[in-house]
């Protein structure tokens, strides 16, 4: 089946050129094995970008962004770029991605692959089995309210301040996503703010219940305050089935779940935006690590949450469920049967570096495919 889908590549800075170039020989092996042809191209983007063509994203790499089918990206950032001013910052890249293709529901999983239960900082019969879903909202809250600032008061002295603003379609929108994903999983969904003190909060509570009464009363629903749930997450997280989040909550509790399953270097994420008349959805993968920069290019990073990203992608953007299934198999195989990143080692098995973990990937899944 040949097929015509555009994807746009962009590795960014620290391990992310290093682990994408895994995701590339996967690719190549897909071209070869399974007879896909995907129309790939590539660009720089965070610091990268920066050092190449002066500013985080270029308005062409956006441009790519809007044509793409697909977007693939590594993670930006680090100390080389850390005195630049904030509005040109790596991170900008991310952002302005996704607020311009409007990239509002963050699904970040946390799954313990049964291989590396003992690589978590939990006790094995905590996290046994877990497999959560966080949805976290991506292009609202107070990573993009107004006002935000820095200003001189008339006593001489300076305020900073963001705000968190949430309206009813913007929760609404999220949320039905995390009650869609519900659906298909364990029908639970978990909705976290901190409506004790924030008035955003409370009506994020109230908009999300009205929301289960209209259109998911079959669903499950529960509530709960951000900071309980970061506790809860680490007393005992397979309570949890989905849970949705705002923008700035979900990024703390990601990092938190991530760790639950060992290693942040395992972890795939999708950013999808709305399905647009045309059929067509705007959709970004990435791993959920940054950039590491302590030990980019060194060989040793985990490129598995990248190829795992690619495989989400295949899923969520291209219904290619037999090949995401395929990549899936091949990763936790290849754990299966001791190799390990520096980041996942755990007794009794062998260290190896990103070069080889893809290799070990490319030979599994020729196996899996014979
Ligand atoms: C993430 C990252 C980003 C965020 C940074 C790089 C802007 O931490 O994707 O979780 O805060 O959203
Ligand atoms: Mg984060």
């Amino acid at each position: 089946m040949a097929a015509n889908k555009k994807l746009l590549i962009l590795p960014g800075d620290g391990i992310g050129p290093e682990v994408m170039r895994e995701v590339r020989r996967v690719i190549d092996w897909m071209d070869r094995r399974r007879m896909v042809t995907f129309d790939v191209s590539e660009d720089y983007v965070g610091g990268a970008s920066i050092d190449a063509r002066g500013a985080p994203i270029t308005d062409n790499c956006m441009q790519a962004a809007k044509d793409a089918d697909a977007i693939l990206f590594g993670s930006v950032g680090g100390p080389k770029w850390d005195g630049i001013g904030f509005d040109k910052r790596p991170e900008v890249a991310i952002l302005r991605l996704r607020k311009e293709l409007d990239l509002f529901a963050n699904l970040r999983p946390a799954i313990v692959f049964d291989p590396l239960v003992d690589a978590s900082t939990l006790k094995a019969d905590v996290i046994r089995g877990l497999d959560i879903m966080i949805v976290r909202e991506s292009t609202g809250g107070i990573y993009f309210g107004e006002p935000r600032g820095v200003e001189t008061m008339a006593n001489g002295e300076k305020r900073g301040f963001d705000t968190e603003t949430y309206t009813t379609s913007e929760i609404e929108r999220v949320a039905r996503v995390g009650f869609e994903l519900a659906r298909k999983r364990g029908n639970k969904l978990c909705s976290v703010e901190k409506a004790n003190v924030m008035q955003s909060g409370l009506f994020w509570r109230q908009t999300v219940t009205a929301l289960q009464k209209a259109e998911y009363p079959d669903v499950e629903l529960s509530h709960m305050y951000a900071d309980n749930c970061a506790m809860q997450l680490v007393r005992n997280p397979r309570q949890f089935d989905v849970i949705v989040t705002s923008n700035i909550f979900g990024d703390l509790l990601s990092d938190l779940a991530s760790m639950l399953t060992g290693s942040l270097g395992m972890l795939p994420s999708a950013t999808l935006g709305a399905v647009q008349p045309s059929g067509k959805r705007h959709a970004l993968y990435e791993p959920i690590h940054g950039s590491a920069p302590d030990i980019a290019g060194k060989g040793v990073a985990n490129p598995l949450a990248q190829i795992l990203s690619f495989a989400m992608l295949l899923r969520y953007s291209f219904e290619m469920n037999e090949d995401a299934d395929l990549i899936e198999k091949a990763c936790v195989n290849v754990l299966g049967s001791g190799l390990r990143t520096a980041d996942i080692m755990g007794p009794g098995t062998a260290r190896v570096g990103t070069g080889v973990m893809g290799e070990s990937i490319l030979r599994e899944l020729e196996k899996l495919s014979a």
